[in-house]
C-alpha cells in the first residue's frame, strides 16, 4: 500500500469537471482520437491488444467513446464505463449513429460496482489512471472483472515528463519540464485550460514506481511496457513540423500490458 495522495477535491467534484467538459472532449478526440493518440499511443495500444475479434473487452473510462467504437468495429464485444453521465450520453449517441452495439455503464472505475467478476478477456483504460483519486482501488477492480489470465492495457500520461503547466516549449522547440514539488510526492495537479477547453484539468501525480506496486499488489504481472513515440510510417500524419518534432522527441505517455496472474479479493 502506497501513501495517500495529497488532494483537496472529492470524486464528485472531479466528476462534475469531466461532465462539464464532455462536449469539448468530444471535439478533442472526435471519431479517431486526437493527434497524440493517432501519432503516438494508439499504434502501441493496438499492437499490445492484437486481434480483438470475438473478445469480451472493457473500455474503462471511455469518455466520448472513440476507442469503444473502434474496438466494436474490429469485432470485439464491448462494454464501456465512465462515471460522467454527459460522456456516456455522447458516447451512446455516437455509437447509435454508427449502428454499433456497445454496452454502456455509468460507473466509477475505482470499484466497477455494476460489473460482475471475471467477465472480460481484455480491459483497456486509455488516459484515465492519472485522473483517479484511488488508483489502487481501480487496479483491484480491473483484476476482479478480468477472467483468469486476462489482459489489461493501461495508457496514461508519463509521470516523469508531465504535460500541461509543468511544460514550457521554448522558441527553438526545446522543452523545459518544471517540478513544483518533489517527484516522489503524490500530489494533486491543477492545470489551466488548454486548446478550446474552458475548465482546469485536475490530475494526480504519482511516481512511476507507485503504478508498478499497485499492479503487482492487485495480482498482475507486467508483460510489456512502452513509451510511445512516432514511427516513420506515421510522419505524414503530423499536422505540422512542431508536432512531428514533439512526437519524435517527447514522451507523452506510458503503456503497460498486464496479465492477471492472481485473484486478490478485498477482505
Ligand atoms: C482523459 S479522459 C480519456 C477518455 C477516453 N478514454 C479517451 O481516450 O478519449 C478521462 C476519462 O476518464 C473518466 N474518469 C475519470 N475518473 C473516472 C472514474 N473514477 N471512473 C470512471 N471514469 C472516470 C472521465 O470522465 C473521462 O471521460
Amino acid at each position: 500500500m502506497t501513501e495517500e495522495i495529497m488532494a483537496n477535491i472529492s470524486e464528485k467534484e472531479i466528476l462534475e469537471l469531466w461532465d462539464n467538459r464532455a462536449r469539448d472532449w468530444d471535439i478533442q478526440v472526435g471519431e479517431d482520437g486526437d493527434g497524440n493518440r493517432i501519432l503516438n499511443s494508439d499504434p502501441v495500444l493496438w499492437s499490445f491488444a492484437g486481434n480483438v475479434a470475438g473478445l469480451s473487452v472493457l473500455d474503462a473510462g471511455c469518455g466520448t467513446g472513440y476507442l469503444a467504437r473502434q474496438l466494436c468495429l474490429k469485432g470485439a464485444s464491448v462494454t464501456a464505463v465512465d462515471f460522467s453521465p454527459q460522456m456516456i450520453e455522447i458516447a451512446q449517441f455516437r455509437a447509435s449513429q454508427n449502428n454499433l452495439d456497445i454496452d454502456f455503464h455509468l460507473d466509477s472505475c475505482t470499484e466497477l460496482k455494476s460489473l460482475p467478476d471475471e467477465q472480460f478477456d481484455l480491459i483497456i483504460s486509455n488516459y484515465v489512471l492519472m485522473d483517479l483519486l484511488d488508483l489502487e482501488g481501480a487496479i483491484r477492480a480491473f483484476n476482479r472483472v478480468l477472467k483468469p489470465s486476462g489482459i489489461a492495457i493501461l495508457v496514461f500520461l508519463h509521470p516523469c515528463f508531465p504535460q500541461g503547466d509543468s511544460t514550457t516549449v521554448n522558441e527553438d522547440g526545446t522543452v523545459c519540464y518544471s517540478w513544483a514539488s518533489s517527484y516522489f510526492e503524490r500530489t494533486q495537479r491543477n492545470d489551466q485550460p488548454w486548446n478550446h477547453f474552458t475548465t482546469p484539468f485536475i490530475w494526480f501525480h504519482r511516481p512511476i514506481s507507485d503504478y508498478w506496486k499497485a499492479f503487482k499488489a492487485a495480482g498482475f504481472s507486467v508483460d510489456e511496457f512502452e513509451e510511445p513515440r512516432i514511427t516513420p510510417e506515421r510522419y505524414h500524419l503530423a499536422e505540422n513540423d512542431q508536432k512531428l518534432f514533439n512526437s519524435k522527441t517527447r514522451p507523452y505517455s506510458v503503456v503497460f500490458k498486464l496479465q492477471k496472474v492472481k485473484i486478490i479479493r478485498n477482505s
